[in-house]
């Protein structure tokens, strides 16, 4: 009897800026038994520094500027029909800054993750590291979620923690945090691509 292999997932990644989780995303989907495969990467800007080294991976790349459309909608619309092209099974957001209407997380629900730099529910939106240290906060982290329409929001799929340490800036909490995000999307990819982890209620 042959072995039946499941066929990889198609991943496509929306980035918005110099794509550091995307390359995390791309360099782990070069494995053999790496159960998914990235197929485009979209970005609402057209200088966003990981357009080009998505291409030097040899992988499509598309953007559609957002400011070029009078609404989200249309947006979106162009967005799906780069998606359309592609056809991922995964959409997957990396640094991908752009707030999408309850109609397209709705279409893509249970299929669409993001990686957050904070153990969220605590600090949605932008400045998190600011934020955390503000707070006082003991300790910081990342998490992959499953998209829901609330901003930064839905289901945790895999979280890591960091200690916040006596003269703590906003760039070296950064910059601990971000090799945290490049470990544990790849997992959290992984365990989507495999239905491990899920989304429908
Ligand atoms: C990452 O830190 C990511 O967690 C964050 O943007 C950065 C993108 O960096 N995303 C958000 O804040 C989403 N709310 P990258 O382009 O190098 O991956």
């Amino acid at each position: 009897m042959s072995a039946v292999t499941d066929p990889k997932k198609r991943v496509a990644i929306l980035i918005s800026g110099r794509g550091s989780n995307m390359e995390a995303l791309i360099a782990a989907a070069k494995a053999p038994d790496y159960p998914a495969q990235i197929v485009g990467v979209f970005s609402n800007k057209p200088d966003a520094g990981g357009l080009r080294t998505a291409a030097t991976h040899g992988i499509a790349t598309a953007w559609r500027w957002h400011k070029d459309y009078p609404s989200r909608t249309g947006f979106e619309l162009a967005l799906s029909d780069v998606l359309r092209l592609w056809r991922p099974d995964i959409i997957a957001l990396a640094g991908f800054m752009r707030i999408l209407t309850p109609e397209f997380t709705e279409k893509w629900k249970g299929r669409m993750i993001n990686i957050h730099p904070s153990l969220l529910p605590k600090h949605r939106g932008l400045h998190t590291h600011e934020a955390v240290l503000a707070a006082g906060d003991k300790e910081h982290g990342c998490t992959v979620h499953f998209v829901s329409p609330g901003v930064d929001e839905g289901p945790t799929i895999l979280q890591a923690r960091v200690p916040v340490i006596p003269g703590d800036t906003p760039d070296s909490l950064a910059e601990r945090i971000l090799v945290e995000e490049h470990r544990i999307y790849p997992e959290a990819l992984a365990l989507v691509a495999r239905g491990a982890a899920t989304y429908t209620g």
